[in-house]
């Protein structure tokens, strides 16, 4: 039996594959970066438009109240929520995944005081350690980067914080999330998790690993749109006590008061800084209304067939790159990370053939697999086209080695 065929069968039996006609996904295309930017949801341009021509343009500023604007980082807080195991009112979208790591790696330092430690892994996302070092300018912490195998013992009375992605973005490699904050908890710091290449592809439970602080980014694999809203998320028990940096009007108590002086909304809305981006939230609640509707259980599951099913056709196709992703899709999240001296060459030719994945530096290959929209058949043929460049030796073509700046 070729992939092809056997891609038939699954898709026939696919329960999720009636999904893919929610997306828009071009002719021609297949997508293997929803991991990085997810796809559209075709009711997305319907429902930003609704926001724009009728509750901008005829609501005009009424559209605060009338339409839930004040409402909206909340309330797409509150439907993210079931999807990381936490609950509806200890999450809140918001800012950037970068700007809610600042306001709550500097949350928690002031938690602990006494303690100055930020503990990560090297190759951790640049925007995570970046954070850290932001603080360090400031005097407030101090950044420790450890390798994975060593973080428990490097958990000592100096450590305020550990800080980790969930799903390592370049390897795909998924943390132990309960043993970890266990772990960090007995030495008497505090955790926070960056689920960016977690949420909406596998299942979480922040509630039930005790988790403290948790975010994330809102246009991977939720489809809110380019720079869309991230969330960020604070256990329930730290509600009172959590001091902030980035005290703006939006997070006050009462904003409408325009006191002179400052005092935090009494729960999750005391993480809002600046007036809400009400055109991506718009946006993102329809991805992440979408992706819940799906189920993240059952989308990682799919996932997990899917990649399984990818590896499957690349052996049938003799191909031999070598994986440094996890073997077992238990211990990954939803992507194929392949390392070859020419990853940047073999993705430009990829692209070229209309499969779409990207290259992370110096030697990765990496594939997302978003279990929403994909289905067996793009497992095959997107396998037949890497089968291909790579015997063909076509990824050696001058114009693939053209760099762009975003990759
Ligand atoms: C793990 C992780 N954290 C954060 C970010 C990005 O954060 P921001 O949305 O602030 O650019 C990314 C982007 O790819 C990411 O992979």
């Amino acid at each position: 039996m070729t992939p092809e065929s056997r891609a038939a069968e699954f898709d026939a039996a696919d329960p999720l594959s009636r999904y893919r006609e929610r997306f828009n996904l071009p002719e021609g295309v297949i997508y293997l970066d929803g991991n990085s930017l997810g796809a559209l949801p075709k009711a997305t341009p319907a429902a930003v438009q609704r926001v724009v021509e009728h509750e901008w343009g005829e609501g005009l500023i009424r559209s605060w109240n009338s339409a839930g604007w004040f409402e909206a980082s909340g309330r797409v807080g509150a439907k993210i929520a079931p999807l990381i195991g936490a609950a509806p009112h200890e999450v809140i979208a918001c800012d950037s995944t970068s700007i809610n790591l600042f306001k709550l790696i500097a949350a928690a330092l002031q938690m602990r005081p006494g303690r100055t430690v930020v503990l990560s892994e090297p190759g951790n996302f640049p925007t995570d350690l970046y954070m850290i070092a932001g603080l360090e300018v400031q005097g407030l912490a101090e950044r420790r980067l450890v390798e994975s195998e060593r973080l428990e013992e490097a958990l000592d009375e100096g450590v305020a914080l550990l800080l980790l992605t969930h799903v390592h973005y370049k390897t795909g490699a998924m943390h132990d999330m309960a043993a970890l904050t266990r772990a960090a908890h007995e030495a008497g710091a505090l955790v926070l998790w960056d689920l960016s290449h977690t949420v909406g592809a596998l299942p979480v439970d922040l509630n039930r690993a005790e988790a403290d602080f948790a975010v994330g980014c809102g246009y991977k694999y939720l489809c809110g749109g380019p720079g869309a809203p991230a969330f960020a998320y604070v256990a329930e028990r730290h509600h009172a006590g959590l001091a902030q940096p980035l005290t703006g009007w939006f997070g006050h108590a009462a904003p409408f008061a325009f006191s002179d002086d400052y005092a935090g909304a009494p729960g999750i809305e005391r993480l809002l800084c600046g007036t809400a981006p009400v055109l991506g939230l718009a946006a993102l609640e329809v991805g992440v209304e979408l992706i819940a509707e799906i189920g993240v259980e059952r989308l990682f599951g799919k996932s997990q067939a899917l990649s399984e099913f990818f590896l499957e056709c690349l052996m049938a196709h003799d191909v031999k790159l070598e994986l440094v992703s996890p073997p077992r899709s238990d211990d990954r999240g939803s992507q194929l990370s392949f390392r070859h001296a020419n990853a940047y060459e073999i993705c430009q030719a990829l692209i070229a053939r209309g499969v779409i994945g990207d290259f992370r530096d110096p030697d990765v290959l990496r594939l997302g697999f978003a279990p929403a929209y994909l289905s067996f058949a793009d497992m095959a043929v997107a396998a037949r086209h890497l089968a291909e460049v790579l015997t063909s030796g076509e990824w050696q073509r001058p114009e693939f080695s053209l760099r762009a700046a975003v990759t």
